[in-house]
């Protein structure tokens, strides 16, 4: 049986539309996951929601234990998992309140736990990752879009970086060079060790800034948090929809 989770990132700590049903502490070998999982129903069907900052927003995305949310979601029997994440735009075509369904990704953090895959092992384990996101769930999200008549950006690299600073101007012009289109931090490891355990995974970014040297001026908080008030009700409606394709 199919079974999807939300994991939500900054700007998505709950959703208001999520009729919870209980709510599940789950223990893992890698300790504890960022929040109790939340069971309910969302568009007629049954998910369970993660939020990885934990419920109030606390957890740095440096410090989010990866491996016990993904190894936890897995362990519960979920098979999909639609990520959120808030990120900064690079590309021209990706201002604040922008969606983008990114399909590539590249990995610039460091000192995270970032693999299953590293003790006990009968053999070394090496993972295809040609293509980090599974483009089933990409697909719904895309077909939810345009039936939403929503105008979300269709693929770009999403680069991952350490934080939780922002990055310099000029660490966004070789990120561009090397061929990113967002920036976040939180979308590694996490796409790996949901590849790793086999999870269909993708993520639904939500633009809230221009990236550093991109935009008039410095980057504000304010700034980013009214990008999310304003963007997340696409976001929740998009992810609302994909449900109901998702239960199709
Ligand atoms: N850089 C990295 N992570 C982010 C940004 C950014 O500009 N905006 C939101 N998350």
């Amino acid at each position: 049986m199919q079974r999807l989770a939300i994991i939500g990132g900054t700007g998505l700590t709950s959703i208001s539309d999520l009729h919870i049903t209980n709510n599940q502490a789950v223990e893992t070998p890698y300790g504890s996951t960022s929040a109790a999982f939340s069971h309910g129903e969302l568009a007629g069907k049954e998910i369970v929601f993660l939020a990885r900052h934990g419920n109030n927003h606390t957890i740095p995305p440096h410090k989010i234990n990866y491996r016990a949310n993904i190894w936890a979601l897995q362990n519960i029997g979920i098979t999909h998992v639609i990520a959120v994440a808030a990120v900064g735009g690079i590309h021209l075509n990706i201002p604040p309140k922008k969606i983008v369904i990114p399909d590539q990704v590249i990995d610039y953090t460091y000192s995270r736990k970032q693999t299953f895959f590293d003790n006990d092992l009968e053999h070394v384990t090496h993972i295809d990752f040609t293509h980090p996101y599974c483009n089933d769930l990409r697909i719904v999200m895309l077909q939810a879009a345009k039936d939403l008549k929503l105008d979300v950006f269709d693929g770009g690299t999403y680069g991952a970086t350490q934080g939780p600073r922002l990055e310099t101007a000029a660490e966004v012009n070789r990120l561009e060079k090397d061929g990113c289109d967002i920036i976040g931090m939180t979308g590694m490891p996490e796409a790996t060790l949901a590849k790793e355990l086999g999870l269909c995974y993708a993520t639904c970014a939500l633009s809230v800034n221009w990236a550093a040297g991109r935009g008039e001026s410095e980057i504000t908080m304010v700034e980013i948090d009214q990008a999310i008030e304003e963007g997340m009700g696409a976001v929740k409606q998009l992810i609302a929809a994909s449900i109901k394709l998702f239960s199709k």
